[in-house]
């Protein structure tokens, strides 16, 4: 048997995406194999599922004022360093990763982004893309690189956007989706197959 490949999730909130990867991560077949989720919020939800998962978890106190060992970066380097992890899934995971952290860290880092890039990149995608008055949403799962959501698109789903659509309910269709994608993405990459997935729903 192959050794498996260390992963780490990096969550803010919720973590619904970061469960959808534990339980699939746990399966026998899987290439990966998790070793720590990391929060950079106490409060995040994520961190009690995580544990009920049986998954070690982390939040790091984010002081603005700390810097050099003790700065947040520093502080998730040595801890990604320490568990030998090879591939980092943010997963929810609000914080900007510097240029200078990106480059030190020598895994993958993915990321699940909900809108269909290159379009909408940054914040509040659900409610700026009803502004938009456009008939399909969606996600993307992308390698992180230093450009904000402008990474290597590795996979996209999409749900058609309704009438009565609000930026919640925008959120609630599409996260089940989400989660699927990053699943089979995950797998898809560490078995080193680089095709794009694409997962349209256009409504019709
Ligand atoms: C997801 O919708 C994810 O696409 C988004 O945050 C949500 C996290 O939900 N990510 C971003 O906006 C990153 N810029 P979850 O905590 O339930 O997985």
């Amino acid at each position: 048997m192959p050794e498996k490949i260390k992963i780490a999730i990096l969550i803010s909130g919720l973590g619904s995406n970061m469960e959808a990867l534990i339980k699939d991560i746990k399966k026998q077949d899987h290439p990966g194999e998790i070793a720590i989720v990391i929060s950079d919020n106490t409060d995040a939800l994520g961190l009690k599922r995580a544990e009920k998962l049986g998954v070690p978890a982390i939040s790091l106190v984010q002081d603005p004022t700390a810097f050099g060992k003790n700065s947040f970066e520093n502080q998730l380097f040595e801890l990604l360093t320490s568990n030998n992890i090879q591939i980092v899934c943010l997963a929810g995971f609000m914080k900007i990763l510097s240029s200078k952290f990106l480059k030190k860290f020598s895994g993958e880092i993915l990321n699940i982004h909900p809108s269909i890039l290159p379009s909408l990149k940054g914040l509040n995608t659900h409610r700026r893309i009803l502004e938009k008055n456009l008939d399909v949403h969606g996600a993307t799962v992308h390698k992180v690189s230093k450009d904000l959501d402008g990474g290597m698109i590795l996979s996209q789903t999409t749900i058609a956007i309704l009438e009565k659509d609000t930026p919640e309910s925008l959120s609630q269709r599409l996260k089940p989706k989400e989660h699927q994608l990053y699943v089979q993405t995950l797998r898809h990459f560490l078995s080193g197959n680089s095709n794009i997935i694409q997962k349209l729903d256009l409504g019709h």
